[in-house]
């Protein structure tokens, strides 16, 4: 239960359950002892209303609205709470601090819209009656860690958030995704978090990352001209060089004491006249780096002193543990950001990558307009409840993100003690970002590769490291967003199947 004292009255978010319905609730009691309630707003998904005085006249009052509930309780307050207290009967001595207002209101809001999610309490069965890939390409006796997809529920913003859109029946054709707020949000959202100021007009909302990948090759490069990359790499960014007959320029991530580090000086050999593109991943899959400021700057300078285009794919933005920053490469120098295309989505960090939707920002009028000479309708629509959703994220999901945010590093570190304690031979660097753990098993000689072994002999699918290029011989990703329960089965099915191989102890 989340409380906050403000003066002469006290703020409790509650979630109440009442029968088959009920939901978040904000009340509002006078802070002395014992103080009576004076207010309570039930925003609740059906029949939202609120009690003025509910231990005495109870007055109550609807709060139906084409607005969500919480929004219309929320903005009614900060307009006017001082005459709500004074309607339930609290006169007060002197007016209320209005900025220490707005932030307890902006907390209770937070609270209101995310109530607390056990991420340890999954049901096996449930996940398995899901229709995404994750839970369905392999057989129902393999456990799936593979693709990037979290076990946990729906945040509750964007439950509610496509509940109303379905509600509605609000599945027409979508506004023009510049009209919805989407670029603003986005825009907030990286001043906010990263200090970035971006023109909404250089951003453009996209179906997804990946083809935005696949249009900035086409339209930023001619084929046969190179495209660097850092391997080993997620694996559409190999798909895309090899589809749009782009020429790879691998950049093989060194392995250095504690971590994979930038091959900077195999950088500076690899490139050529006929390279153009430096196609980025950072936070990077599947090594988990989230490169430092000294990492990208270098990299900038290799990139301006060639005249690369950068499409910096930064979808694991938000999925940064605490020691490490998350620099957008745009941000290192105006003359940077001019040559850089930044694609992010709210896809990874919240889990709804069926939804479709992602935005470039564009350091430049001249590459947002070569981007554009693909007509829209090759590059695509975006579907109306994407962009709900990811409003609904960046808005109001980040309460629900630090929570998930402290589950996975305990994963993490739960994960790689694991791997120190039972299997010293295989060499792994805990990420410092994503959910995603890059194994190096080359020393154990699996039969048939980590990735068949595991399948075959303990029902585990995990992602196969060849996919990531041909630095992930002998590798595999594990996925450790799930309960602990499910990942403490994955540990153990794997570790049986070492065991009985003879590979360990
Ligand atoms: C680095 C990276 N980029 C892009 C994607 C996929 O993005 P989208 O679904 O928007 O194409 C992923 C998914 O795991 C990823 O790890």
């Amino acid at each position: 239960m989340w409380e906050r004292g403000l003066g002469p009255i006290r703020l409790v978010v509650e979630h109440r359950a009442l029968g088959g319905g009920g939901g978040p609730a904000l009340r509002i009691y006078s802070s002395e002892p014992k103080g009576r309630e004076l207010l309570r707003f039930d925003c609740f998904e059906k029949a939202p209303h609120f009690h003025i005085d509910p231990s005495g006249r109870d007055l109550i009052t609807s709060l139906e609205s084409p607005d969500d509930a919480i929004t219309v309780a929320l903005e009614d307050l900060a307009r006017d709470l001082e005459g709500y207290l004074k309607r339930a009967g609290l006169e007060l001595s002197r007016p209320l601090d209005c900025a220490a207002v707005v932030l307890a209101l902006n907390e209770a809001e937070a609270e209101m819209r995310n109530p607390p999610v056990d991420l340890d309490a999954l049901d096996l069965e449930a996940l398995r009656r899901r229709r995404g890939e994750k839970w369905t390409v392999y057989p129902p006796d393999v456990l799936p860690a593979w693709v990037a997809d979290m076990d946990f529920p729906v945040p509750e913003p964007i439950r509610r958030m496509l509940l109303r859109s379905v509600e509605r029946s609000d599945l027409g054709y979508p506004l023009d995704p510049g009209e919805t707020g989407l670029r603003e949000a986005f825009v907030d959202r990286m001043q906010a978090r990263f200090g970035w100021s971006v023109d909404p007009e250089r951003v453009d909302v996209l179906t997804d990352v990946v083809q935005a990948i696949y249009v900035g090759l086409e339209v930023f490069s001619e084929p046969d001209e190179g495209v660097v990359i850092q391997t080993p790499i997620y694996p559409p960014f190999l798909g895309a060089v090899w589809e749009t007959r782009r020429r790879l320029v691998a950049n093989p991530l060194a392995e250095g004491r504690d971590r994979y580090e930038l091959d900077l000086d195999g950088l500076r050999r690899a490139a050529s006249p006929s390279t153009r593109i430096l196609l980025l991943c950072n936070p990077h899959n599947p090594s988990g780096r989230v490169f430092t400021r000294p990492e990208l700057e270098a990299l900038a300078e290799i990139a301006l002193a060639h005249d690369w285009v950068v499409i910096s794919d930064e979808i694991h933005e938000d999925l940064v543990f605490p020691g490490h920053r998350h620099i957008p490469f745009a941000t290192l120098a105006p003359e940077v950001e001019a040559r850089t295309v930044t694609l992010t989505s709210a896809t990874k960090a919240f889990s709804i990558a069926g939804l479709r939707c992602a935005v470039a920002a564009f350091g430049s009028e001249s590459l947002q307009t070569r981007f554009r000479s693909i007509p829209r309708h090759v590059r695509g629509g975006i579907g109306s409840l994407g962009i709900e959703a990811t409003l609904a994220a960046w808005r109001h999901g980040q309460t629900w993100l630090d929570r998930v945010m402290a589950h996975l590093q305990r994963n993490r570190d739960h994960l790689a003690a694991f791997i120190h304690e039972q299997w010293p031979a295989v060499r792994h660097f805990p990420p410092e970002a994503t959910y995603l753990s890059w194994l190096d098993f080359r020393a154990l000689d699996l039969e048939g590769g980590p990735h068949q072994f595991f399948l075959d002999r303990a029902r585990v699918g995990l992602s196969n490291g060849t996919r990531f290029g041909s630095e992930g011989e002998g590798f595999v990703r594990v996925n450790f967003a799930t309960s602990r329960p499910i990942l403490d089965e994955i540990l153990s099915r794997m570790h049986g199947a070492l065991e009985r191989a003879g590979r360990i102890g």
